[in-house]
Order: structure tokens, then C-alpha cells, then sequence
């Protein structure tokens, strides 16, 4: 059932990624691209998402999988052209599908026109004053100060001259060196990005997805950080303020394009990659004049423990209540392992560094354990109020693939690391249409940018299409039900376990007729009983009846019940 024209869709939507690159390939070449998309879009429709998020599409280089775009406001020719893109979106709409755009406005790519033209001027011109250009120490000969890139080595890259010479500056690049960081002071930064999202909305865009959108603005001067970075530290608490992330000026920016986004009717909305300190400091990006909602990166880094998910989730509620914001929950995208896989270590004791690039442990993932775990986890969170997002793939529980050859992977951190971090592309590998075939039915040509694993046909969509029991149509059916039959994803909820238990339960207002539906998970090692009369929706085998009333719940089970 497609979605209202809602101004508050973005609400309790659920929004489906695609990275465009490892989607479905129209052309055979190897490459994911937008007809390759609009052959497969029914999927989205039969699954039954309400919006779609595209990774950039923008024309790149792709040193970084398309987030070092060349030009904002055109389609790469690998995956098509302006008029594809609009008819997409077009197609998209009919079926009943928001459909948000990745936008990166920290930085562009060194093929951008703007770093061109820096190229091409002189030290101090106007054009060097878009980028962050900063005379080295000793003579020029040092970057300007210590600052590391999240992708591994120095966030400083010399500035060379119109004919190539040393000119003693350095341009910073928090990411890779093909990655420059704007300078926001710079107007004609503002005028660029204020006419790529006019460009888009005009386009039918609905939205937008913001890269990084707590590095724009930088400390003045580039002070040195005394503290201790972590350059993946993650969960709540564990980041630490520092003079390149969550300056007090980026809020400015974000009040700059609700007001462009509010021109729209409906408005258009952003959902913001904010990685802060504190829930106060998240919550400062969803204030209403800002971002409409932001990634819960706590939720996709939790860890299969009971007390610690109850408490990101209390911390999650809070945190978007404070200035009335909904709550959104995250379990994979592209930057990070496939649940499968994560929480199947997890269940041998192999817990993950909290990076989102370094390798994965030696260790075997308990693999059955989990798929109970991804599909429990699914179900838990579809449960939840407010939206979530799915990864590509996560419908069909496809797990991270683990020995990708160096020769093929793509993640810069991994050649910037030597092979110490950046194992990205794991979670890349693009996704299996068909049970047989070259490719299983990702391209025409069977080829394909990342090699396939040998038995993913036995896990694609063919196959596991009309299976009661795939992870698809467990997606399908929870996707239905919890927004046709029981409207989870708005309203309360309220803790029904004890704030220690290893069995979460909690229950949602839901429907017109029977207002409760529990919701429960059990990360704990022993079968929990939950008091209910009904079985909505479980994540494993039928729940069996305890001897003294309610469900017995199986470890590694989530359940929806009444
Ligand atoms: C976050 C994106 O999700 C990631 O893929 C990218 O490498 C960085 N931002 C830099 O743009």
C-alpha cells in the first residue's frame, strides 16, 4: 500500500538503501546502475518499504565509492544521466516510494571545479579560499598541524602550484587526499549546495541524506588536539569533542537549507550522518529549524546484550524527545559489517573493534546463530517506534564477505592503511537476483565489480521468494504488518522486563481494536517466558506455550505478540 503524500512520512518511514554501484547492473559491465535499478524497483514495492535512499550517483571518480563527487548536479556516466535519474524518481513515486539522494557537502572530489580552479590560481587566491589551504610549519615543509584522516596516515596534503611546484600550503582532507574539505566560510560554497538541493527537489528528490554532517565547519586556527583520538570510537560517550567535528557554526548551515527545504511542498526533509559526544549534542542537529532526523549509530553499533541495547534504546527515546524529534534505528549500511556475520562472532565470544573499517577477527562466525540473530534483530526493530532503515542485501540476511582479494577492494582507508583497515567492501558485494546464471542475475554479463561468493544463489531473491521461512519473506511479512495492520511505527513504548534482563519486552500502542502489541527480544543463553495470548509475528519456528501461560521465547528470537 503506498504511503500518503504525508508531509511527516520521514517520520516512521522505513527506507531502503541502495548502493547504487552493487544493486543490479543494466549494461553488463560489471557495474550497478540506474536502469539496472528501475528494472528491479518492483522489489522495493513488493517488500514493502516506504522510501529508498541512493548512495551518491553524482559524477566521481569513485576514490571513495561515488563520496568524492565531481559535479553535485549531474549523474556519473557509469550509472546513467540526468534525465534516468528523473525518470527514477519518477517511477519510484508511482509505485509509492519517498526517494532521498546522498549529498556530501564536506568535501568534494579533487576533480570538482572548485579544486580545479584552486589549482590553477595562486597561493591566497579567491579560489584557494574555498578549501581549507593553510601555510605548513618549517618553512612550509610540515603540514599545518597533527590532524589524522579517518582513512588512515595525515589530514594534510601539499597544495601544489599551477605548474606542479611547492608552494610551502597544505589543503586538509579529513577523508582521502582525492578528498578536500570545503571551506564554509566561502559564499560560493553556500551558492554550490543551495543549488544542488533546488536542482533535486525540482527533480522530485523528497529528501536527502547528509554526509558528515558534523564536519563542516572546522576550529579556528586548526588548533592541535591534546586528547586521545579514536579515530572509530563509536558508542555513546566514547567521542570525544575535537576542533574538526560538532563546531557550534555547523548549526547555521543546517538552518540555511531548512529554510530551502520548507520551500517545498511538501517540505523536503534530511536525515543528517551525525557522529557527536552526547545525546544533547545529536539532539542540537534535529532541532526544529535543522536536520528532521539524524542516524542512530548507537543502535547500529550495539552489541547482542540485552542491558546495553535497553539502554541505547532509553537514550535514543530521550535524546530525539528532547526537542520532539522521532527516533531512528540503524542496523548495516555500507560502512559497516552485515549483522549475519557481526553478531554470528559475537556468539563465539569474537566481539568487533568498534571500527567500521578494521578487520574483521580470524575467528569463524557461529553462522547459524547468526541468521537467528539478524532476523531477530529485524523484527525487534521494525518493532520499534519511529523509522529505520534497511541495507541492501539485510532482506535477504546476506552475510559480510570476508576474503576478498586485495587486488579488488576499493576502500581507500585500505590502500591509505596498507591493508590494516578499510575492509568496506565487505559489506558491498553486490546483491543476487537469481538462483543460477553468471552473477546470479546482478548483471546481463555476469560480470561484476566485486566477485560474487559461489553460493550466494542459494541465499537470492529467486530463491528465497515464496519460502516461509527466508529472511525475505519474514522482511515482507513484518514490513506489512507493522504498518498496515498494526501502525508501529508511531507511538510510545514501555519496558514490560526489568532494566537488567537479557529478554527485552516492550509495549506498543498499536491498532484501533486491540490497542498493546509486546514487543520482545532474547539476547539472553536460556528460553525466557512472555506473557501473551497471541503471536503476532516470530522470528524463528513456532513459539511453543509455556506450561503455566504466555510463549516460551528462544534465545537468538524476537517476537511481536499480544
Ligand atoms: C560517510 C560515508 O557513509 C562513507 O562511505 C564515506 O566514506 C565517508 N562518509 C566520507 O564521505
Amino acid at each position: 500500500m503506498p504511503i500518503t503524500n504525508d508531509a511527516d512520512w520521514w517520520r516512521n518511514a522505513v527506507i531502503y538503501q541502495i548502493y547504487p554501484k552493487s544493486w543490479a547492473d543494466g549494461d553488463g559491465d560489471g557495474f550497478g546502475d540506474i536502469a539496472g535499478i528501475r528494472a528491479h524497483l518492483a522489489h522495493l514495492a513488493r517488500l514493502g518499504v516506504d522510501a529508498v535512499w541512493f548512495s551518491p550517483w553524482y559524477r566521481s571518480p569513485q576514490a571513495d565509492g561515488g563520496y568524492d563527487v565531481a559535479d553535485y548536479r549531474d549523474i556519473d556516466p557509469m550509472f546513467g544521466d540526468v534525465a534516468t535519474a528523473t525518470a527514477l524518481v519518477d517511477e519510484a513515486h508511482d509505485l509509492g516510494l519517498k526517494v532521498i539522494v546522498d549529498i556530501v557537502p564536506n568535501h568534494t572530489s579533487t576533480e570538482h571545479r572548485f579544486f580545479q580552479e584552486l589549482l590553477a590560481g595562486g597561493p591566497g587566491s579567491d579560489a584557494w579560499a574555498r578549501y581549507h589551504c593553510v601555510p605548513g610549519r618549517d618553512d612550509g615543509s610540515k603540514p599545518p598541524n597533527g590532524w589524522e584522516s579517518v582513512f588512515g596516515g595525515g589530514a594534510w596534503s601539499p597544495v601544489p602550484g599551477p605548474d606542479g611546484e611547492p608552494t610551502g600550503w597544505w589543503y586538509l582532507h579529513l577523508f582521502d587526499a582525492s578528498q578536500p574539505d570545503l571551506n564554509w566560510d566561502h559564499p560560493d560554497v553556500h551558492a554550490e549546495f543551495v543549488e544542488t538541493l533546488r536542482f533535486w527537489f525540482d527533480r522530485g528528490v523528497d529528501g536527502f541524506r547528509i554526509d558528515v554532517a558534523m564536519g563542516l565547519v572546522k576550529a579556528p586556527g586548526y588548533p592541535e588536539s591534546t586528547r586521545h583520538v579514536d579515530r572509530h570510537a563509536m558508542l555513546p560517550g566514547e567521542v570525544e569533542p575535537e576542533p574538526m567535528w560538532d563546531q557550534p557554526g555547523v548549526h547555521a548551515i543546517w538552518r540555511e537549507w531548512r529554510r530551502v527545504a520548507n520551500q517545498y511542498s511538501p517540505p523536503r526533509a534530511f536525515v543528517g550522518e551525525v557522529w557527536v559526544s552526547s545525546a544533547q549534542a545529536h539532539a542540537a542537529y534535529l532541532r526544529p529549524d535543522e536536520l528532521h532526523t539524524a542516524f542512530n549509530f548507537h543502535h547500529l553499533k550495539a552489541p547482542w546484550d540485552g542491558p546495553v541495547l535497553r539502554r541505547i534504546i532509553d537514550h535514543s527515546v530521550y535524546e530525539a524527545g528532547l526537542v520532539g524529534a522521532p527516533t531512528t534505528w540503524v542496523l548495516e549500511n555500507h560502512d559497516v559489517p552485515r549483522v549475519r556475520t557481526r553478531f554470528g562472532l559475537e556468539a563465539v565470544g569474537a566481539r568487533l573493534p568498534t571500527s567500521n573499517t578494521a578487520q574483521l577477527p580470524a575467528v569463524q562466525p557461529d553462522d547459524a546463530r547468526g541468521v537467528a540473530r539478524a532476523r531477530a534483530a529485524l523484527v525487534f526493530m521494525l518493532g520499534l517506534p519511529g523509522s529505520a532503515y534497511l541495507y541492501q542485501g539485510q532482506e535477504l540476511a546476506l552475510p559480510e564477505v570476508l576474503d576478498l582479494p586485495a587486488e579488488c577492494r576499493e576502500d581507500p582507508a585500505f590502500r591509505r592503511t596498507h591493508g590494516a583497515e578499510g575492509y568496506r567492501d565487505g559489506s558491498r558485494v553486490p546483491m543476487p537476483w537469481t538462483t543460477e546464471g553468471p552473477a546470479f542475475g546482478f548483471s546481463t554479463s555476469g560480470t561484476s565489480w566485486l566477485p560474487m561468493p559461489a553460493d550466494w544463489g542459494s541465499i537470492s531473491v529467486a530463491a528465497q521468494t515464496g519460502d516461509p521461512t527466508s529472511m525475505l519473506e519474514l522482511t515482507r511479512r513484518a514490513l506489512r504488518l507493522r504498518r498496515v495492520e498494526q501502525a508501529l511505527g508511531d507511538g510510545d513504548l514501555e519496558w514490560m522486563s526489568a532494566p537488567d534482563a537479557h529478554c527485552l519486552v516492550l509495549r506498543r500502542p498499536a491498532g484501533d481494536t486491540d490497542p498493546h502489541v509486546l514487543v520482545a527480544m532474547n539476547l539472553g543463553d536460556a528460553t525466557a517466558v512472555v506473557e501473551a495470548t497471541t503471536v503476532v509475528l516470530t522470528s524463528g519456528a513456532e513459539l511453543a506455550v509455556a506450561p503455566d501461560g504466555g510463549f516460551l521465547l528462544p534465545p537468538d528470537t524476537a517476537a511481536w505478540l499480544r
